[in-house]
């Protein structure tokens, strides 16, 4: 059994930070997303890995090496344009040669892991097994139509009405039998080779699928709200660490890891949370659910239920929450005597005050 992890696409919905960076690289709990993906791939018992990347791939490739540091090999398979997920596969034809694979989505989030789905393919013979799960919103994610034994009838990707609240779940399991699929179907609307279409394809012409409804937490991390939840998910089963200084001033309760280098002076953490290594946090709050980076700066700060990047300050800025603040960001009270907010900031950020 092979794995295919899929790190293209453009991360529009997560702008601006994924101008600059990958979204499988948008850090949960100080962790990039894609990380938790692998882990749960070698813990399945895979160990050859491909993964598709796209024009984020040299960040990609610096993040994830070899793959050794994970106990994977990992083999670098570069997608020109994003034509979609089917189109992956039919580009990774090579390295998978014959074998079973996963197709893991590299900011799909699944507590529980993978080892079940992977175990139970082995035992059902199936030629794509898919999962399943109930979402509020389904027209934004492949829908599956069941009859009334749980066999599938139709998938449809991102219909416009939908006719179940089945989401299609990012991990997907194959037969060799997905390359004919792949290169039957054509193109969708949006131009895409959809993996839903060849797994329609599947199904319309009598190959085994097989569905699982997920009982566990999941997520695709692709907009702000899922990435802030899937770190909130993450915080509370973190285990508490003191690795870096607290002074006697500070009040700290619930799970809070406070990482090697880390000064926390005068303040109060409020756990679950976690502050990177080299931070520094003085005379502020730092609520729960909150994920500060490495090398950040808090002052005179309160923030909760928020993610901060590497390199990032916030000085004298109070009640900060729902926040998602990029690398190298630096957020301060602004100087003078008029009332005004002054700001510099990039394409296709987002800023909500309250006045
Ligand atoms: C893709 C699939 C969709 C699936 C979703 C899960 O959508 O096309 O069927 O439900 O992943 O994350 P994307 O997020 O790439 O638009």
């Amino acid at each position: 059994m092979k794995a295919l992890v899929l790190a293209g696409g453009k991360g529009t919905r997560l702008r601006p930070l994924t101008h600059t960076s990958a979204k499988q690289l948008v850090p949960v709990a100080n962790k990039p997303v894609l990380f938790y993906g692998l882990e749960a791939i070698r813990d399945a018992g895979i160990t050859e890995v491909g993964i598709v990347v796209g024009a984020t791939g040299e960040e990609v490739r610096a993040a994830v090496g070899d793959g050794s540091d994970f106990g994977l090999a990992v083999t670098y398979l570069p997608q020109d344009a994003p034509l979609g997920l089917a189109h992956c596969v039919l580009i990774a034809r090579e390295f998978l040669a014959d074998d079973p694979f996963v197709m893991y989505l590299g900011d799909n989030f699944l507590v529980g892991g993978i080892t079940g789905l992977v175990e139970a393919f082995g035992r059902g013979r199936y030629d794509a097994q898919i999962l399943l799960t109930p979402v509020a919103e389904p027209q934004y994610y492949g829908v599956a139509e069941l009859g009334p034994r749980g066999e599938i009838q139709a998938l449809q990707e991102k219909p416009e009405h939908p006719r179940s609240n089945l989401a299609i779940v990012g991990v997907y399991t194959f037969s060799p039998a997905v390359h004919d699929a792949v290169r039957a179907i054509k193109p969708s609307a949006r131009g895409e080779l959809e993996i839903t279409d060849a797994i329609q394809w599947l199904v319309d012409n009598g190959y085994g699928v097989h569905s699982h409804l997920v009982s566990g937490y999941w997520k695709d991390t692709g907009r702000l709200q899922d990435i802030l939840e899937c770190n909130r998910i993450v915080l509370e089963a973190i285990e508490p660490d003191i690795a870096g200084t607290i002074d006697a001033l500070s009040e700290t309760s619930g799970r809070v890891v406070v990482e090697a280098g880390a000064v926390v002076e005068n303040s109060v953490l409020r756990g679950p949370l976690v502050i990177g290594a080299d931070t520094k946090i003085v005379s502020s709050y730092v609520g729960p659910f909150t994920s500060i980076g490495r090398g950040c700066e808090l002052r005179n700060a309160e923030i909760e239920y928020s993610i901060v990047l590497d390199g990032s300050s916030v000085d004298g800025v109070s009640r900060i929450a729902h926040s998602l603040i990029g690398r190298n960001v630096q957020v301060s009270r602004a100087a003078g005597v008029a009332n005004t907010h002054e700001l510099m900031v990039g394409d296709h950020s987002r800023i909500q005050v309250k006045v």
